[in-house]
Parts: C-alpha cells; structure tokens; sequence
C-alpha cells in the first residue's frame, strides 16, 4: 500500500524572546518597537514574571488562579494603565474601552444588546454582502495587498453593521489616519509608561493635535447617519439607533454629540481593526499551508453548495425566490449566518489563527490598591499584564505551541486549559464583540477561500510586531487564482 506523507508541519517565524532580561534602556526600546520582546524565555514556563521600572513593578501573569483574580473575581481593582489612557484617548476618547464604574455599566447595557447571539443573522448579513462586494474588487492572477484588502473590507463591515453606512467616503481617510498614528504616536515612550495619566506628556500635546483631525473625521461619519431620515417605525436598526435612544439611567438624559462620538469611535476602531489583522494572520498561515487551506476551500465550498441546492428547493415549493437574491447567493457562494455553525473547520482556523497570533497581545492593567494573588503580595501601584502572546505559547498549556495546528479546536478536541485560550479577554470587560467578530472572521474567510486559492509571491518570513494591536512588519504580496 502506499504510503501517505503526512502535511508538513507549519512553525510561522516570530521574534526570539531574550535568554534573559532585558537591560533599562532595551526594555524601553522594545515597548516602542516591538513589545512580544519584552518577556523572557522563562515567561513561556514559569506562572510569573516581575520586572522593576523606574521604581514601579511589572508582574506578567500566566497563573489561570491569578488571572482569574485580576480579570473576574476583583477587576475592581484594577485599572487600566496611564500609558494605555494616553495612547488610547485621543482615538476613542471615553467609549466603551476606557470608560470606568457607572459610566461603563451604563455604556455595556446599551452596547452589548445590539451585539448580542440573537442578532448575529441580521449582522451576518452585513457581512455577506460586504465581503460579496469586496471579493469582486480583488485582482485576480496578480499581486495584491491582502493586509490593505482585510482593512478596508473589516471597516466597510463595521461602518454597515453599526452605523449603516457605506465606507467609501470615509474609510480612505481613516485608514490614512490609522496608519499614521500605528506608526508614530500609538508607540509608548518612557515618560507615557512612568507618569500618571494625568501628567501630560510632550507626546501627550501631538496626541490632542492628532486626535482632533481624527475626531473631525468621526464627527463627519456621525452627521452623515444624523441625516438619515428615521426608520418608519422607529424600530432601531443598528447600533447608532440604540445609542441615540440610550438614557441615562439617573438623569434620563441623551448621550451628547460628543459622547456619541466617542462611542462611534471606539465601536469602529474596536471593531475592525482587530478582525482585519485576524483575517490578515488566517490568510497568511493558509497561504503557507497549502494542505489546511484545501480542507477550508472543500469545506467552504460544499456547505456553500449544500445551503443553495436546499434554497432552491425551498423556493421552487413558494416561488418565491426572486433572480436578485439568487444572484447575491451565488456571489456569496451560498454561504450566509445558517452557515457559521457548520463552518467547523473554518473557525478552527480562526480560533488556531487568534491563538498563534492575538490581536490583543497583552492586557494591561494598574493595581489600585494591595492584593494577593497566589499567596503573592501584589503592592498598589503594580503593572499586571496578562498576555494571551504569552499564554496562548506556554509550555505548561499546549503540546507544540509554536506548531499551526487547528485540530487543537476541532469540536472532537477537549477544550483548552482554563485561561490558557483568551484572545478576548475575560471577566466583566470581556470583548463586547467576540461573538461578532467570531462570526465575521469565519464567513469572511469561507467566502474567500471558497472562491479563491491564496498563495505567496515571495517566501520570506512576515514577523508579528506588537503595538496597540498585533501587526505584520510588512505587507506582502498575495497572489489569488479563481478556483
Ligand atoms: C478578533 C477580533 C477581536 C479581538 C481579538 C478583540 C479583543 C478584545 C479584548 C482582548 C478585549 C478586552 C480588553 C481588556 O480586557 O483589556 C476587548 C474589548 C472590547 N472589544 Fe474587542 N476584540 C475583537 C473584536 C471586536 C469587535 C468586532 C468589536 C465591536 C463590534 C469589539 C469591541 C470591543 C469593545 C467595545 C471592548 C471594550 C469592552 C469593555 O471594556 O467593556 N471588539 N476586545
């Protein structure tokens, strides 16, 4: 009989960690430039690791006890960091993401409905269509920006789901204004990690000049949906019509047009920059594995197909299915929000791709006062990280962690260890979005695959580089070709 090679084993290059701690100056240096550096190989065995920072203490923790500590069972205590308030401020001002206390709650309430499980069909749908619309736009037998390509189609999602309104007008800018903040002003210098929040920094000063062109921008997106004409029946239909009908639960007053700014901001930004990179990471890890990218192409395709062959059936009995949605079907090949759950191998890859390569690298966090975490003192003042970089590669959670293997989430698999697996985040502050973006990584990259196979034009290693979100140092060439 012959013998079947099993598929190579793909091991995505990322950066070394150091042997051992970093000098000052080389812990300063890698927090503006790449932060995965910052922790030690010994941070992928051990529970902990501390550091000391111009008299401030760092503690990474990979214990699941103590994370459980931080982020469910005492979250009260503590807060986001000075350098995250000054880096994030000027792009979300006090949305969702840095609100505190009964300004949070009050925000969550309004927000997580219109995020909730029962509203992903109506959100798939945004999605489907979306991604339909910028498949067709993509150069096919030639080179292409895929990181560019995954940006503009996860914002154009965010702006139709939440705010009903098409990108093109604004999405160009944005991402201008996106990239030029990544490059300079998102990147913490010494002064943004050791000073209090609000001690401003001369970083602090280009922040307010950077954020007040941003804000410009925004507030354009906010005016344009003010001049929608309302819904007949006044039925919300996405999450601006939520916010706008928010109270304030003491004052009963509206969010102000500044406060709806913000909120906007934030749910845009939170919302599709961190699914464009996901999508970004999938793309690049199928591209290098062609073996995993056919089992997701053959799986896209057939629950594809399955779904429209049922359709056609269905609509032959009530005739009537209309030629236009047939159409849409076929550009979306067959795939729609019934399909998500069937996807199985699909989201694996995503689930696999976010554990490799977490957006959100590193939860950062200031103790507000004295806590123990594993029988550990934890002064006032401590920086705690929790780092799903780190955890999603410890030794003592996964077997091979550095291998790309989505088999590890396939549902005949046991669950990850408890903590081991948090790309977002747990706790009261969990990402209001995960299921959303779940769902959106998922259909998006099905849709891809089902109609395109993804390959390289070069070889060379693409290294994660950790900085607010986890981006590529480059933007390689992709090549697609019909299948
Ligand atoms: C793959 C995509 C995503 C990843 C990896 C991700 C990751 C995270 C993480 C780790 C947190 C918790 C941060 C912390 O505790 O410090 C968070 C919070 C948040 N995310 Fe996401 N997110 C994603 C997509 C989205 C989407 C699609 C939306 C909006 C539609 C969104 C909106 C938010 C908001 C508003 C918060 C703050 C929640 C709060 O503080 O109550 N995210 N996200």
């Amino acid at each position: 009989m012959d013998r079947v090679d099993p598929a190579p084993r793909l091991v995505p290059t990322v950066p070394a960690p150091p042997a051992s701690p970093l000098s000052f100056w080389g812990y300063v240096r890698a927090i503006r430039t790449n932060a995965l550096t910052i922790w030690t190989e010994r941070a992928y065995q051990e529970p902990f690791e501390w550091r000391r920072l111009v008299g401030r203490s760092t503690l990474l923790v990979n214990a699941p006890d103590a994370i459980h500590r931080v982020l469910v069972d005492n979250p009260g205590n503590y807060r986001r960091s000075p350098a995250s308030i000054r880096i994030l401020r000027p792009v979300i001002g006090d949305g969702l993401l840095l609100a505190e206390g009964d300004a949070w709650r009050h925000q969550r309430r309004t927000i997580a409905p219109a995020l909730a499980p029962r509203m992903m069909p109506l959100l798939a749908g945004h999605v489907v269509a979306t991604a339909a619309d910028h498949l067709d736009r993509l150069p096919v037998d030639a080179p292409v920006d895929l990181l560019a390509a995954v940006q503009m189609l996860a914002l154009d999602i965010a702006g139709r789901s939440m705010v009903s309104l098409e990108m093109a007008a604004f999405g160009p800018r944005m991402r201008a204004l996106i990239a030029e903040f990544a490059t300079d002003l998102s990147r913490p210098h010494l002064f943004d990690m050791v000073l209090p929040a609000a001690v401003p920094t001369w970083r602090d000063l280009r922040r307010r000049r950077f954020s007040a062109r941003w804000m410009r921008l925004i507030e354009e997106i906010v005016d344009a949906r003010l001049s929608r004409p309302p819904q007949p029946e006044d039925a919300p239909r996405d999450l601006f019509d939520l916010l706008r009908a928010a109270r304030d639960p003491e004052t009963g007053a509206a969010f102000d047009r500044i406060a709806l700014r913000d909120r906007v901001a934030t749910m845009i930004l939170a919302g599709h920059e961190t699914t464009a990179v996901t999508l970004f990471w999938a793309l690049l890890l199928l591209a290098d594995a062609p073996h995993e990218q056919a089992r997701v192409a053959a799986e896209a395709r057939e629950i594809g197909s399955q779904a429209t062959e049922a359709r056609a059936v269905g609509s032959q009995a009530t005739e009537t299915r209309a030629g236009g949605s047939q159409a849409a079907d076929a550009r979306a090949g067959g795939l729609d929000a019934a399909a998500v759950p069937r996807l199985v191998r699909t989201r694996a890859v995503v689930q696999e791709t976010l554990r490799l390569f977490p957006p959100a690298f590193a939860l950062v966090r200031e103790a507000i006062g004295p806590d123990r975490l594993c029988d550990m003192d934890v002064p006032k003042g401590t920086v705690v990280m929790i780092a799903p970089w780190v955890l999603h590669r410890h030794a003592r959670f996964w077997r091979d962690p550095a291998v790309f293997d989505p088999d590890r989430f396939m549902p005949d698999a046991p669950p990850p260890p408890r903590h081991a697996w948090l790309p977002f985040g747990t706790g009261p502050r969990v990402c209001v979005g995960a299921q959303f973006a779940l769902t959106e990584a998922t259909l998006a990259l099905a849709m891809l695959l089902a109609r395109y196979e993804v390959g390289r034009l070069d070889s060379d290693p693409v290294l994660p580089s950790g900085i607010v979100t986890l981006i590529p140092t480059r933007a390689p060439a992709f090549r697609l070709r019909r299948r």
